[in-house]
């Protein structure tokens, strides 16, 4: 009993307990079903945060039979999960899972579909709640939306009815929009949940902390104390064998449209009034209405992008992105992408926002810096104080996850010397528990319908406003050839240019 009561993920069930429910798995042979939806699963199950009764139905292309389909996802489940699977939890999860294959815009998928979910019902002796978790190419969203629709799968027969969307949603502002029409059109807002694993993260979540638990930081938190604040999501590994998607996509709606916009949204946003869906949105929303998305024109002045070419990562030689498999060798896609972003309100007028991300950069690593003003005035300067530096508050959402604050210190000695100094929280020492993965919290809040940490349709509009224009001018601008960085560097000198006087991107 305590130790299910001390486990952060299943305290605050009291407030919205999970309904019974069946667990749909829209594209359950694919890449993201067996690294990290069926390890979350496995990983709730262990931890006791399922609900009593929870039934897993797996839907895709390839043909297997239940039982085939059990055994594939044990052997992911042991080859992913975070911890080493209990082979009698997973039996339980498991021993009842059913697979449907077929193709999604085949109608007789959803009869039987339907047909596997009312036994389902009948089994329990009450209507569970359903949740389709589309975890699909994005090409099939609308496809599988529609049908569910017209099997009737979008009302709740006694409990609720919900469905995920993951990533990518829409491809610009336009699909986007189309997209959000197409799934409200046989879904309520209340019932649809869009992803974005980032909002997962304890550390993201702690970034709501930090500001709003603490009465240190708010009130240094705009333009009157900030001088500019610095976002970095860059990555050691390469495409590793996504070039199918990652051609079409780019860095720019791999991970700024959603993860690094939704990083500044958190940073910046007013507080909310409560931690709740709509309140929360609400101001993540008007933060991100407050991002001027630039003229097609004065794109090269705020954004700049690159592809990496051959390199030594880790003592080992890589290809550049035009050589991996899958690569068109003239491609255009950007590997890299950097923008300078202002955020037009009382709060944060003038401070410059420097985003920046890449794969096959020097190391991988999530983190935000804000660094704040210097002193107004110096007192001991006759004293050598010249190594006083402005302070800077890093979040490190990943990996080393914690903040880390530079202090001015006196150095020991006679005179009044000055250097910086960290004061530093690192979840590993602080904390004894394993955290849990992203895709764990957010599954269990879809299934609560707790909807604070997905994307609302307006919120998923406001971030592709900001960067469709980025997409435009980029697909306009053929002539220039696209710098190239070597793998394994810092990234492309031309970011630098993004860059007002006296500020640098910190080293990787
Ligand atoms: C995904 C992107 O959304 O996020 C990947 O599609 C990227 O390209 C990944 O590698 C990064 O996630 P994380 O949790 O490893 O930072």
């Amino acid at each position: 009993m305590t130790a299910l009561a001390e486990n952060p993920l299943v305290q605050g069930l009291e407030r919205l307990p999970v309904h019974p429910t069946a667990l749909v798995i829209f594209g359950a042979t694919g890449d993201l079903a067996h690294r990290k939806l069926l390890p979350a699963l496995y990983n709730l199950a262990h931890e006791g945060a399922l609900p009593e009764r929870f039934e897993l139905v797996g839907v895709s292309r390839s043909t297997y039979a239940h039982e085939e389909f059990r055994a594939i996802a044990r052997e992911s489940i042991a080859r992913f999960s975070r911890t080493k699977p209990d082979p009698a939890v997973l039996d339980g999860l498991l021993a009842d899972m059913r697979y449907i294959p077929g193709v999604f815009d085949d109608d007789s998928v959803y009869a039987e579909l339907g047909r596997t979910l009312d036994e389902l019902d009948d089994k329990a002796g009450y209507p569970l709640s359903r949740v389709f978790y589309l975890s699909t190419a994005p090409q099939f969203f609308p496809v599988i939306i529609g049908e569910l629709g017209e099997a009737g799968l979008n009302r709740a027969k006694g409990g609720e009815t919900r469905v995920v969307i993951e990533k990518p949603f829409g491809y610009d502002l336009a699909s986007a929009r189309k997209l959000n029409a197409q799934v409200l059109g046989v879904f309520d807002e209340s019932q649809v949940f869009r992803i974005d694993h980032y909002l997962g993260k304890e550390t993201v979540q702690n970034m709501m902390a930090l500001r709003f638990a603490n009465a240190l930081f708010e009130p240094v938190w705009n333009r009157n104390y900030v001088d500019h604040v610095q976002i970095t999501a860059a990555e050691d590994i390469g495409i590793e064998g996504r070039a199918g998607y990652y051609e079409g996509a780019g860095a720019l709606r791999d991970l700024v449209q959603n993860h690094m916009l939704q990083l500044v949204a958190l940073l910046t946003m007013e507080p909310p009034t409560a931690f709740e869906a709509n309140r929360l949105r609400d101001e993540k929303l008007k933060v991100l209405e407050a991002i001027v998305p630039p003229a097609i024109e004065n794109v090269p002045m705020m954004a700049s992008r690159a592809q990496y070419g051959p390199g030594v990562q880790a003592g080992v030689a890589v290809r550049g992105y035009r050589e991996e498999d899958g690569v068109a060798p003239e491609s255009r896609t950007e590997t890299y992408a950097a923008l300078r972003l202002q955020i037009s309100n009382w709060r944060w007028a003038g401070v410059p926002f420097y985003l920046r991300t890449g794969k096959r950069l020097a190391r991988k690593v999530t983190e935000i810096e804000v660094q704040l003003k210097p002193v107004p005035h110096l007192a001991f300067q006759n004293q050598g104080s010249v190594g006083v530096q402005p302070n800077q508050i890093v979040i490190t959402v990943q990996p080393d996850e914690g903040v880390s604050i530079s202090l001015g210190a006196k150095i020991p000695g006679p005179r009044m010397r000055i250097r910086p100094v960290n004061m530093e929280f690192h979840y590993g020492t602080s904390f004894v528990s394993q955290s849990p993965e992203a895709y764990e919290r957010l599954i269990l809040d879809a299934m609560r319908g707790d909807a604070t940490l997905f994307t609302r349709n307006d919120e998923i509009e406001a971030l592709w406003g900001i960067i469709d224009p980025i997409l435009t001018a980029w697909k306009e601008e053929t002539a220039s050839p696209i710098p190239q960085y070597p793998a394994g560097s810092q990234g492309p000198p031309e970011a630098n240019a993004l860059l007002q006087p006296g500020h640098s991107w910190r080293r990787l």
